[in-house]
Order: structure tokens, then C-alpha cells, then sequence
């Protein structure tokens, strides 16, 4: 184990650096972003496209403003995030499509009331070339979306991960050539290799890793808490998988556990329940809490949402907790209220890692 250390640290720097770099090199052809806001409200109408007026970011031109939509020019996963404003005295829906009728995530708030607010949602999609995505206000007058020259009313994306890493196989190849090589270079051409759980337990060490990570899933059901004679804490668990590069997050536990240490950003989005409290919480390994979203009020059927970015050591694992007492509860339904994210920022660089065995030998 000590004896591979000096050999793996050169490997993890090698790759490392060499993702860098080609991050840079590439950047001109793979980038993609935009944010833009709407200057005025919007009422709901045969036109359902939320178009924007006000552009701060849009790399790439993908985000055509007046349209309202998005169209993909670099396959890859990309983070989409909004901010809506509710009109007073209508109701809000407002869902993130994909293509023409893919509904992928909504914001929601169907108290009518005086009041104006935000409500936010975000998700990662994996798009293929000519993908659109949009946001669609409901079609019927009821709704609204508020906005002014403050801004209520944001959109963002941005590509996390385009499909094409053609940097890697160099480095595989001259990294090192058992046959892990092979389930690797694999795994960035093939999504079903990819999140294929064995093609992880096969790898010995770090030194394989493919440093890509991100998940985005969506849970279309509501949960409810019911008093329990000792409390389990089971993790949220999701039934709609929008993106999982590299396999890191189990669907069935609703359990992400860190391959690559690193820094990762999280982002959850939850619904509340008319008459339960909201408490959901981000989870770090056994019960640490990291950050939750909370709304005790009464008859609000609205969306919470929360984000942060935390360190992570391979084999740390994160997932989202709702309280499991009578009186709790989370609501979904199709159209995906909750929602849950999470990617890699940057991984660690090696020589810099506090947690190393090889510090200790640093006189
Ligand atoms: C998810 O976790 C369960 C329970 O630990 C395990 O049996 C299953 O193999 C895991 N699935 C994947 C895809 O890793």
C-alpha cells in the first residue's frame, strides 16, 4: 500500500493536470452558458413560452432570448436553474421542459394570495444535439409569473459535462494499461457501462478514476411522515433518474457516495404538503446535517429549495432526509416538485490533500 503511494500520486497529478489543461484547451468549443431575466410579468396564454429580455450571460448563443429556448449544440449534461415571481392574487406554475412535452421539474404555488415571491427548481439534463429546453407558464389566466425591472424572474444553464472527453483515452493509455483500462475508456462512450456499479468495485485505487461525477434525479410521489416506534432514518428515495455520470448515486437508496474526493455542489428543491410541515435536510454520512429547507406554514402548496457545495472524501456518502414524524411530509407528483442534484466541482489535487498519509512524511 505505501510502496504505491509516490506511483499513485504521480498518476492522480498526470490526470489531474491533464484535465485541467484540456478543460482549458477545449473551453472555446465546449463551452456553453447563459443567464437571463425577465423585465415584466407574464400571464398565462396560449404562448406558454417564458421569453426573457435581459441578458447577462450567453456563451455559445445557444439561449435564444426572444423564443425563450435553449437548443443544444454540445451533447453533454447540463445544470439548469430558475427563479419565478408569483403575481399577486394568481397561482404559479412554471415546469422546465424538455423538447415539446417532456415536463422535467416545476415550480409551484397555487395559494392565489396578495403576496409576491420566488419560488425556484433546478435539475441537470443529459441533451443530445438539437435538444430544446425551455420553461412553460400554464396556459390558463389563473396563472402568472411576476416580474420587473428587479429581476424576479431568472433562467440559467450551463454545460457541466460535455460527452466527448477526447483527452481521455490519451491519458488512460499512457497512465497505465491493465485491463480496468478498458471498463474505463468504456464507461465515457457507453451511459449503460457507465453507471454499471461493478465496473467501480473492480477498481483497485484511486488511480482509474474517472474524475466526472454528477447525478440529478426526481421523485414524482409525495412522502409523508408517519410516527415510527424508533425513528429509522431512511434517505429520500427517487424514481426519475435525469442524469448519473458515473454511477454514483443509488436510485433505489437514494444514497450518492463519493468516488473521487473533492468539491461538489448539491442542490435539492421540495415541495410543500397543504397542513404539513416541510423539513427536509441534506444529509453527510450517518446523521451529519449539512443544510435543509424548512416552511411550517399552513396551507401553502409551494416549493422550498436550498444549496451547497461540500468537500467530500471517497466513500462519504450524501442523501436528503424528510423528517419522519406524524404532522411531516414532502409533496410531488408527476411533474416533480422534488428534485435532487448534486456534481463535482474540482477533484482534489493530490499535493494538497491535508488527509494523505504521505504529509506525515513531510519532515
Ligand atoms: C444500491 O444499494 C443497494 C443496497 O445497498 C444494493 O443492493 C444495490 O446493488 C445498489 N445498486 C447500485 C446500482 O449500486
Amino acid at each position: 500500500m505505501k510502496a504505491t503511494w509516490p506511483l499513485l500520486v504521480c498518476l492522480l497529478c498526470h490526470v489531474t493536470l491533464a484535465w485541467a489543461f484540456a478543460r482549458l484547451s477545449e473551453d472555446v468549443e465546449q463551452r456553453s452558458a447563459f443567464s437571463v431575466a425577465r423585465t415584466n410579468s407574464m400571464e398565462g396564454g396560449p404562448k406558454m413560452v417564458v421569453s426573457f429580455d435581459k441578458v447577462y450571460v450567453n456563451i455559445g448563443h445557444d439561449f435564444d432570448p426572444k423564443a425563450g429556448v435553449f437548443r443544444c449544440r454540445i451533447p453533454g449534461a447540463y445544470y439548469f436553474s430558475f427563479t419565478v415571481g408569483k403575481f399577486p392574487r394568481r397561482d404559479l406554475s412554471v415546469m422546465l421542459m424538455k423538447n415539446r412535452n417532456e415536463v422535467q421539474a416545476i415550480v409551484y404555488d397555487e395559494n392565489a394570495g396578495e403576496e409576491r415571491k420566488v419560488q425556484s427548481q433546478s435539475a441537470m439534463l443529459q441533451l443530445e444535439f438539437g435538444d430544446t429546453v425551455w420553461l412553460r407558464l400554464h396556459g390558463d389566466p389563473r396563472y402568472a409569473i411576476y416580474s420587473n425591472t428587479g429581476h424576479y424572474t431568472t433562467f440559467n444553464g450551463y454545460l457541466i459535462y460535455p460527452d466527448t472527453y477526447s483527452f481521455q483515452e490519451p491519458v488512460h493509455q499512457e497512465a497505465s494499461r491493465d485491463h480496468e483500462n478498458e471498463a474505463v475508456v468504456l464507461r465515457d462512450h457507453d451511459d449503460e457501462a457507465r453507471e454499471d456499479p461493478k465496473n467501480k468495485e473492480d477498481e483497485e485505487e484511486e488511480d482509474e478514476e474517472d474524475p466526472r461525477s454528477a447525478f440529478s434525479v426526481g421523485r414524482t410521489q409525495s412522502i409523508v411522515g408517519v410516527d415510527r416506534g424508533s425513528p429509522e432514518h431512511q434517505p429520500i428515495s427517487f424514481d426519475t433518474e435525469f442524469v448519473n455520470i458515473g454511477g454514483d448515486f443509488n436510485m433505489s437508496t437514494g444514497v450518492f457516495t463519493c468516488q473521487v474526493g473533492g468539491a461538489y455542489y448539491f442542490s435539492f428543491n421540495a415541495g410543500k404538503l397543504p397542513h404539513k410541515t416541510l423539513s427536509v435536510k441534506l444529509m453527510k454520512n450517518h446523521l451529519e446535517v449539512q443544510a435543509m429547507i424548512y416552511d411550517d406554514s399552513d396551507n401553502e402548496k409551494a416549493l422550498q429549495s436550498q444549496s451547497l457545495m461540500l468537500t467530500l472524501r471517497r466513500g462519504d456518502t450524501v442523501w436528503l432526509y424528510s423528517h419522519q414524524r406524524d404532522g411531516f411530509g414532502a409533496y410531488s407528483n408527476h411533474a416533480k416538485y422534488i428534485t435532487f442534484t448534486g456534481f463535482m466541482v474540482y477533484p482534489d489535487v493530490p499535493s494538497q490533500k491535508s488527509q494523505q498519509p504521505r504529509r506525515a512524511m513531510k519532515p
